[in-house]
């Protein structure tokens, strides 16, 4: 059994996660261009330093992001239809000249980095001989918040993936984002694979719960 230190996320059944092990909660947002493409991260206020703390899955709660146990009032299901197995059996590789991007899309949430109006990493990786090109590329799947998109820089090399603190992240109409390789579990009990990048619903309408599928947009959800 892991300590009570042991940082760690458990969701629990039709109801919220629970953050154990002293895991600060920060806000972040996106830097959008005049087009509405995102371009960064900015990470903002710190909401909570640590401790335990509970935070609202179902969307409804008056004091989000936490839970204030509306999801008993609103008899929220919150069944989790994830997938539990790892993401090396689901991924696909994309090879290119300097590049060969690994592409799960059993994750992806429609964060929109690894694209612009003009083009995306998959047109790009055909000119990854360009030095500045290929730094494009990987800061773009760097940008990937639920980890769909990982690299290698050869056909035998280790996944590359940015060195990001261990902490919850609050995306304003968005989910929870999770980094730093924090352990999440089932409220069955079940593990889910411990990746550095993970995006939790926090709107209640996922289809993969408790991984965020891109529906609050869909549903058009507002959050702070
Ligand atoms: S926050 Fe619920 S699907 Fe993204």
């Amino acid at each position: 059994m892991p300590s009570e230190d042991t940082p760690r996320i458990i969701v629990e059944r039709n109801g919220p996660y629970i953050v154990r092990g002293n895991v600060p909660l920060v806000e972040q947002s996106q830097e959008m261009s005049e087009f509405g493409e995102p371009l960064s991260w900015i990470r903002g206020e710190v909401l909570r330093d640590g401790g335990n703390y509970a935070l609202c899955r179902c969307g409804k709660s008056k004091n989000k992001p936490f839970c204030d146990d509306t999801h008993e009032d609103v008899g929220f299901e919150g069944t989790e239809a994830a997938d539990t197995g790892q993401i090396a059996d689901r991924r696909k590789t994309f090879r290119s000249p300097k590049i060969f991007i690994k592409d799960d899309h059993s994750l992806c949430m429609h964060s929109g980095f690894c694209g612009t109006r003009l083009t995306d990493i998959w047109k790009m990786r055909a000119d990854s001989n360009d030095s500045e090109v290929l730094a494009e590329i990987i800061a773009m799947i760097e940008r990937c918040p639920s980890g769909t998109l990982t690299y290698t820089l050869g056909p035998d090399e280790e996944i590359m993936e940015p060195d990001l603190p261990k902490e919850v992240g609050v995306i304003p109409d968005g989910p929870i984002w999770i980094t730093g390789g924090i352990p999440v579990e089932r409220s069955d009990g079940q593990p889910l694979e411990t990746r550095n990048r993970v995006t939790l619903c926090r709107c209640g309408a996922s289809s993969q719960m408790p991984l965020c599928d891109g529906s609050h947009k869909d549903i058009g959800f507002s959050a702070p």
